[in-house]
C-alpha cells in the first residue's frame, strides 16, 4: 500500500472524545516500550510521527493518525508499567480496556510482542481477554533486529504453544523490525486488503 498522507488527528482519554466518522482503525497496543509508537512511524513512513521515547511509558493518550485521508492508525499507552504506581498503572489501563470495548470502528487490534523474550504471561493473559470480548487482533513480534533467527523461532514456537493452550487455531503473525523497516509491506498489506473487503 501506498502511504500518501499520514496525519496527527486527536489526543484524548476518553473513547466517546475519538473522531466519530467510522472510518475503519487499526491500533497498537502491548507492554510499555516494545515498540508501537516506533512501528506507526516505521509504517507510515514518518519518523516523529508518533513520540518515542527509550524510557517506557512514554505514551499515555489515545493518539489518532489519519492515512490517506480513509483510516485511521491509533497509538495507544503500553500495559504492565510497573513503575507508574499503581494508580497511574489502574487509570492507563482503565482508559486502553473502555477504548477497546467501546470503540465499535476498531476493525483490527495489533498486539506487539517484544520478539526477544519467553512468553509472558501478561501478553498471554491479555489475548485472552481479547479472546473473551470478541476483539479482532492480530500478533506483531517486534524488534527482531536485537535477536538470531533461531532464538526468535524458539520464542515464537512457546507463544504459539501458550495461545493453543486456549485456542483452536491463531490470529494472523507477523514479525517487523523498525529499525530495518521489516515487515512494513506484510503489516501495510494486511490493512489493504480488510479495509477492500470491508468497504463492499
Ligand atoms: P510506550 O509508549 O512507552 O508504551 O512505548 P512504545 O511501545 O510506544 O515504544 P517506543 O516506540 O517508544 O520504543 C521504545 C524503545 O524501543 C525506543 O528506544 C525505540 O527506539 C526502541 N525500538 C522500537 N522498535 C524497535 C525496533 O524494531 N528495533 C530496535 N532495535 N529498537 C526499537
Ligand atoms: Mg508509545
Amino acid at each position: 500500500m501506498n502511504i500518501r498522507t499520514a496525519e496527527f488527528v486527536i489526543s484524548n482519554t476518553e473513547v466517546m472524545k475519538c473522531p466519530q466518522d467510522g472510518r475503519p482503525e487499526y491500533a497498537f497496543i502491548g507492554r510499555s516500550n516494545v515498540g508501537k509508537s516506533s512501528l506507526i512511524n516505521m509504517l507510515t513512513g514518518r519518523k516523529g510521527l508518533a513520540m518515542t521515547s527509550s524510557t517506557p511509558g512514554k505514551t499515555q493518550l489515545i493518539n489518532h493518525f489519519i492515512i490517506n485521508d480513509e483510516w485511521y492508525l491509533v497509538d495507544l499507552p503500553g500495559y504492565g508499567y510497573a513503575q507508574r504506581g499503581k494508580k497511574g498503572r489502574e487509570k492507563i489501563e482503565e482508559i486502553i480496556r473502555l477504548y477497546i470495548e467501546r470503540r465499535d470502528s476498531l476493525t483490527c487490534l495489533f498486539v506487539l510482542i517484544d520478539s526477544r523474550h519467553e512468553a509472558q504471561q501478561i501478553d498471554l493473559e491479555f489475548m485472552e481477554y481479547l479472546g473473551e470480548n470478541g476483539i479482532p487482533f492480530s500478533i506483531i513480534f517486534t524488534k527482531t533486529d536485537k535477536i538470531s533467527n533461531s532464538r526468535l523461532n524458539e520464542n515464537v514456537e512457546k507463544y504459539k504453544a501458550g495461545l493453543l493452550e486456549t485456542w483452536e487455531e491463531l490470529p494472523p503473525v507477523f514479525f517487523t523490525s523498525s529499525e530495518h523497516k521489516k515487515g512494513r509491506d506484510e503489516v501495510l498489506n494486511y490493512i489493504e486488503e480488510i479495509n477492500r473487503t470491508t468497504e463492499e
